[in-house]
């Protein structure tokens, strides 16, 4: 069993589409598909679930599919923290909350306080979340703690970077699981998906249901691996 599950949840639009409804009905069939899943990712004993829900490129989207989908995430966000804090679920909001406004901010450090000291599953929502945001924002904390200069040892180096990221504290994702058919990363935990299993499929985020989770995690148990060593190495 991965420890740590990363999902781009896409095809939301197309679902839609396909039935001749408008794209934000996607979306909403998509909120039901991220309960299910946390659900069964807390019961098959995964440690922590980190899922794309909106990407720093998504705002180039028409503005009302911006509205629409930023106003469901904040609501199915805040109906949902007495839920996940009742079963257990630590909650974690990786990207720049900044342009949802102060209200948002404080409701999202709340929550993440709430749930701060729950065990059973860490859920991870990356909101105006991007790899390259991620990474640069690390650098430049990295440089100003040199700076501040109260750690004289602190130097440019691979645990100091890892440590400033978003998912501090968070192993790195074991399977990464992309919906809807498209293969590519865009723009998702660069650094972190580093040695991570991908598996891509082309089912649809809001048809993707346990059995589907299933399939993708018997093909991850299928994979050696080796992260650098040779196939003799790990047997
Ligand atoms: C990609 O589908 C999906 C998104 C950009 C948004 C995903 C967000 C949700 C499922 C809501 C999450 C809510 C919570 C509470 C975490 P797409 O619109 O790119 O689909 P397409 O490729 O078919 O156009």
């Amino acid at each position: 069993m991965p420890k740590h599950l990363a999902i781009i949840m896409d095809g939301n639009g197309r679902w839609a589409e396909e039935r001749g409804r408008p794209r934000i009905d996607g979306h909403r069939h998509g909120v039901n598909r991220v309960r299910d899943i946390t659900e069964a990712s807390a019961k098959k004993g995964i440690r922590d679930l980190t899922l794309f829900a909106f990407s720093s490129e998504n705002w180039r989207r028409p503005e009302a599919e911006v509205r629409l989908l930023t106003e469901l995430l904040m609501t199915s966000l805040e109906g949902e923290i007495e839920t996940l804090h009742r079963n257990g679920i630590r909650l974690r909001v990786i990207g720049d909350l900044r342009p949802f406004g102060k209200k948002i901010e404080k409701m999202v450090a709340e929550a993440t306080r709430l749930t701060r000291s729950n065990t059973t599953l860490g859920l991870n929502l990356a909101v105006n979340y991007g790899g390259h945001w991620d990474i640069t924002n690390a650098c430049a904390r990295l440089l100003a703690d040199i700076q501040e200069g109260s750690d004289s040892d602190l130097e440019i180096g691979h645990e100091a970077l890892e440590s400033r990221l978003s998912t501090a504290g968070i192993p790195a994702p074991d399977l990464f699981i992309r919906t809807g058919g498209e293969q590519r990363l865009s723009n998702f935990l660069l650094w972190q998906l580093a040695y991570t299993e991908l598996y891509f499929t082309t089912t649809l985020w809001p048809d993707f249901n346990s059995d589907a989770l299933d399939s993708a995690l018997a093909d991850y148990r299928s994979r050696q691996r080796r992260f650098g060593k040779t196939a003799q190495q790990v047997v």
